[in-house]
């Protein structure tokens, strides 16, 4: 079966109300007018703002996803946010895993883990994000770092999407190159299938994350094992947004 493509954007910490109003509103307007699109459109405001884009977003066809979940239902965790939250609020989708979050928070991939398989349990699909640093590029260890992360943050069963991005590329402006790019996508394909199968590896999307443009998206996203991107600071301007969105081939 052919994998749709999924954009997504990541808005991080960023807006205020008002401004992330605007922001889902211009999102979901091409979709509103019936624009075919080529991909699933994904938006990941920060908790908070989720009820509020929520409303926006309603009948656009626009998906909603959370930035982080805890991995247990409830409980004493001040200031978490559980996955059942986020289904509640109308989320389908939650990034777990993203290398801020395995940096600032010094998130581990057996926790990433845990985190996915609440997201499932709650019916929310799992983003989990894997990335190399520069220093463990440049030792040449990428690929044994990123097989890894895919290996100890993967649930047991059940749908994830997989977004690989390299640490030094994110925010930077600095994107990997199409052959790189391609030479992962194709790695953790094969490692996905070597965990959970190979009609697993093959039906699971793979996003690209890292400072996906409208200028470098065309060539990212025609790679064959590039099934869409996770985009933070270009997914924060509608437009640019949009341009993204329709560099996915049709
Ligand atoms: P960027 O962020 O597009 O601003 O590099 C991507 C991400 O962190 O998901």
């Amino acid at each position: 079966m052919a994998r749709r493509p999924l954009i997504a954007g990541n808005w991080k910490m960023n807006g205020l109300l008002s401004s992330v109003r605007a922001l889902a509103r211009a999102v979901a307007s091409p979709m509103r007018e019936g624009v075919q699109r080529p991909a699933d459109v994904l938006v990941c405001p920060v908790s908070v703002h989720i009820p509020a884009v929520a409303e926006v977003l309603e009948g656009s066809g626009v998906k909603l996803g959370g930035q982080d979940c805890h991995a247990a239902q409830s409980g004493a965790h001040t200031g978490d946010v559980a996955a059942v939250m986020l289904a509640d609020l109308g989320c389908s989708h939650v990034i777990v895993g993203h290398s801020e979050r395995r940096t600032d928070h010094r998130e581990t991939s057996a926790q990433v883990r845990a985190k996915a398989e609440a997201a499932l349990a709650a019916g929310l699909v799992p983003i989990v994000c894997v990335g190399e640093t520069e220093a463990q590029r440049d030792a040449g260890q990428a690929d044994a770092v990123v097989t890894g992360q895919v290996r100890d943050s993967l649930p047991a069963a059940g749908e994830v999407v997989i977004a690989y991005e390299p640490v030094w590329a994110i925010g930077t402006g600095k994107t990997a190159t199409p052959d790189d790019v391609a030479a992962m996508h194709a790695t953790i394909r094969t490692e996905l299938g070597n965990v959970r199968g190979e009609a697993f590896g093959a039906a699971t999307l793979i996003l690209y994350g890292g400072s996906v443009k409208p200028d470098n998206a065309p060539g990212l996203l025609a790679l064959e094992d590039v099934d869409g991107a996770l985009v933070g600071g270009a997914s924060l301007k509608a437009d640019d947004f949009w341009a993204i969105i329709e560099a996915c081939p049709r």
